[in-house]
């Protein structure tokens, strides 16, 4: 059989757009940002997205297209009888990682929203909105079957295939996503008091780059929120011709991409000081802080639902990037229908969810890696080391296996007058600063 294709280069744009803006731009960012000083934070990770985040998308895509293969295939393809391919390991393997967890906070957004929808979140419940958070997510199986609400959402598309239902999904959200998220920002702006939150965003506050942890919180989430090192960007790549030129279309996606990940917090920060409440509250912030303050606006349970909508169409066109890369995997390699390879990978991940899940009740007492539960402790050795090791293997590949020409020509560069300065880049800067974050991180210098 032929392998797919996008059906227009705008949809392929659209679809890797659909990928990088999601739960990473709104709940992660938020927390994560509120948790490491704010302003600083912001621009490190700006910083980092340009720096690497943005060659390392086009380096990404250049290898999926060259290859015209899934995350491992194309390693093998381009660089028969080594081991590359292995590093395609770590793309398959976060996959699952990020997917088991993703799917439950976006799962708690289905659930938000259906409390809105019936009214029921306008008014702050009986037991308060951290009481409610609280009582839900520490519930048997509440949140699990949100989770499998979410999971049958995406497996759903997924199945559709590349064209009928990647594509087609992105092409009809995310123009409704950037409305939405435009307007939110321009009413949170509205709000007396924004000015303070619009600050802790925007003015950085230097002491923070002391903290030697902000350097990995801010590569992993330029990596996650670009979708990096995943295999995602590649296995998108890998569905478009050689006609299509990278260069523009993954610079449009990484400054756009950015540009949704900065409206994000305008929408979240200006509301949260507006309402005097610390940012540094953690990855409750979006479903406890919130909220409260929705509460208090005018139209409030109106903005709580259009809000949580948001989440779900945002997760849902990155939920299955994710779906896709080991669903291309393993088809390729066992020969197995798209129909059941979406199916059983979909539910493989969603039983990884239930630990997620039960991490939040039950197992609340499980800490894999310090005092981390279940997900934050998934989403440390995703996020912050197999999408950056991904992402470096990528770069080490293109900027060390291949020669100068071919890098170039794979990504479009060979007449570019940038090509020199993103093949540097690649093949130096990168790596190097990559490399040095991890072995900050380790505590070695
Ligand atoms: N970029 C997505 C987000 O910000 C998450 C993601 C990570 C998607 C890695 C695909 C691969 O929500």
């Amino acid at each position: 059989m032929a392998r797919e294709k996008w059906g227009t280069r705008l949809g392929f744009m659209l679809a890797a757009l659909g990928s990088a803006v999601g739960l990473g731009n709104i709940w992660r960012f938020a927390f994560v940002a509120g948790n490491n000083g704010g302003g600083a934070f912001l621009l490190l990770y700006l910083v980092f997205i340009l720096l690497i985040g943005v060659p390392l998308l086009l380096t990404e895509v250049s290898i999926g297209r060259k290859a015209q293969s899934d995350v491992v295939g194309s390693f093998k393809k381009l660089a028969p009888g080594t081991p590359w391919f292995l590093s395609g390991f770590f793309g398959v393997i976060s996959a699952f990682l990020i997917l088991g967890f993703y799917s439950v906070v976006a799962g708690w957004s289905i659930y938000y929203f259906w409390k809105y929808i019936t009214g029921e979140f306008f008014t702050q419940p009986a037991a308060g909105y951290a009481g409610a958070f609280g009582e839900f997510t520490t519930h048997a199986w509440h949140p699990v079957f949100w989770t499998a609400v979410f999971m049958a959402f995406t497996i759903f598309v997924v199945l559709g295939g590349v064209n009928k239902g990647i594509e087609f999904i992105n092409k009809l959200f995310m123009p409704i996503l950037a409305i939405i998220l435009i307007v939110l920002a321009f009413y949170s702006i509205s709000l007396d008091g924004a000015m303070e939150g619009l600050k802790f965003l925007f003015y950085p506050d230097w002491s923070s780059l002391r903290d030697p942890s902000i350097y990995l919180a801010a590569l992993g989430q330029a990596f996650f929120s670009l979708s990096l090192g995943m295999g995602a960007m590649l296995t998108y790549g890998s569905y478009l011709s050689e006609e299509n030129k990278l260069p523009g279309a993954t610079l449009g996606i990484g400054l756009v991409g950015t540009s949704f990940a900065v409206i994000s917090g305008v929408v979240i920060f200006p509301a949260v000081f507006a309402f005097g409440i610390d940012p540094a509250s953690g990855p409750k912030l979006v479903f406890i802080t919130l909220p409260g303050i929705f509460q208090h606006m005018p139209l409030g349970g109106v903005v709580g639902i259009v809000f949580f909508f948001a989440i779900i169409i945002a997760s849902l066109t990155s939920s299955v990037s994710m779906l896709e890369v080991p669903t291309a995997y393993f088809m390729r390699i066992f020969k197995w229908s798209r129909k059941f390879t979406t199916i059983l990978v979909g539910i493989t991940m969603f039983v990884i969810g239930i630990a997620v899940s039960l991490g939040f009740g039950v197992w609340s007492g499980v800490t894999p890696i310090g005092n981390n539960n279940i997900l934050d402790s998934m989403d440390f050795i995703a996020s912050n080391i197999l999408l950056p090791m991904g992402g470096l293997s990528m770069a080490l590949f293109v900027g060390w296996y291949f020669t100068k020409e071919q890098a170039l020509q794979g990504a479009d560069m060979t007449d570019s007058i940038f090509g020199g300065i993103w093949y540097k880049v690649v093949k130096y800067i990168a790596p190097i600063v990559i490399i040095l974050i991890f072995l900050q991180a380790l505590g070695i210098i």
